[in-house]
């Protein structure tokens, strides 16, 4: 099966990282953001071709004012300071997520990586941010009805594809591998209809302790699966015969 052709990551643990140390949970953001940067690197490098890191959910704004004002300056510093090195390493960069939401600094800083990486032809490297899956889907429904109430489409035509090419992920391929860090196993609203057939990987690691070996477990096992989308396994097709 080899490599997924699409890594999506759940980074999740910031917060105990950090209170480990005794130290507030934006320290921990901080380090995670160092090691978003690093596994980056690391996909791009081995050839991966799609990467979406789940960054900032719907939920996170229920966060206490000072923890989400502080997260959206290390995001907009991240992207001032990378975005040179994103175009060095061919990386495309985009979003997914209600942006609307987003202060004018980060969203001015998101469209300005977006346009310089623009023409990068590596890795497609998508961050989540303000997103929700629950949100994306009845957004797209919305566009959906919309399409049939002006006589575009006919309800009979709504197909998965139809479906799909709605949805903010579109064209990028689902998810091979769903990676979330920290021991927690659920999807938390992140690419619910995309993941139908994503292979899972939950590691107890807290995100700031993630490495590029860490990485390479994850695909390793992912390796070692093999996915049948519902069907059986090619070489599973000699049944014995039945008895008359
Ligand atoms: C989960 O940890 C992490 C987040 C809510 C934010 C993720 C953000 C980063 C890693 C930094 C920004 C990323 C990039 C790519 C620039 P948590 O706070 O929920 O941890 P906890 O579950 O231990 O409380």
């Amino acid at each position: 099966m080899g490599m997924p052709k699409h890594i999506a990551i759940i980074m999740d643990g910031n917060g105990r990282w950090a209170q480990l140390k005794r130290r507030p949970r934006t320290f921990g953001h901080i380090k995670g953001t160092r090691v978003a940067k690093k596994i980056i690197t690391a996909c791009s490098r081995r050839g991966i071709k799609n990467l979406t890191l789940y960054a900032f959910s719907t939920e996170n704004w229920f966060r206490p004012q000072e923890e989400v004002s502080l997260l959206m300056l290390i995001l907009s510093r991240y992207l001032k300071r990378e975005t040179e090195n994103l175009v060095k390493e061919n990386i495309r960069f985009s979003v997914i997520g209600d942006l609307s939401r987003l202060p004018l600094d980060v969203a001015n800083a998101i469209e300005k990586s977006i346009e310089a990486t623009s023409q990068c032809t590596g890795l497609n490297l998508v961050f989540a941010l303000s997103y929700g899956s629950r949100q994306e889907i009845t957004q797209a429904v919305r566009d959906i009805a919309e399409k049939v109430a002006a006589g575009e489409i006919s309800p009979a035509e709504i197909d998965e594809s139809v479906i799909n090419s709605a949805l903010s992920t579109f064209p990028t391929p689902d998810p091979d591998l769903i990676i979330r860090t920290s021991g927690e196993q659920r999807l938390s609203n992140f690419l619910l209809w995309q993941a139908a057939y994503s292979e899972f990987y939950f590691t107890e690691v807290l995100w700031p302790n993630f490495t590029e070996s860490h990485l390479d477990e994850a695909l390793q096992a992912f390796a070692m699966r093999q996915r049948r989308y519902g069907k059986v396994s090619s070489n599973d097709n000699n049944h014995e015969k039945l008895p008359n």
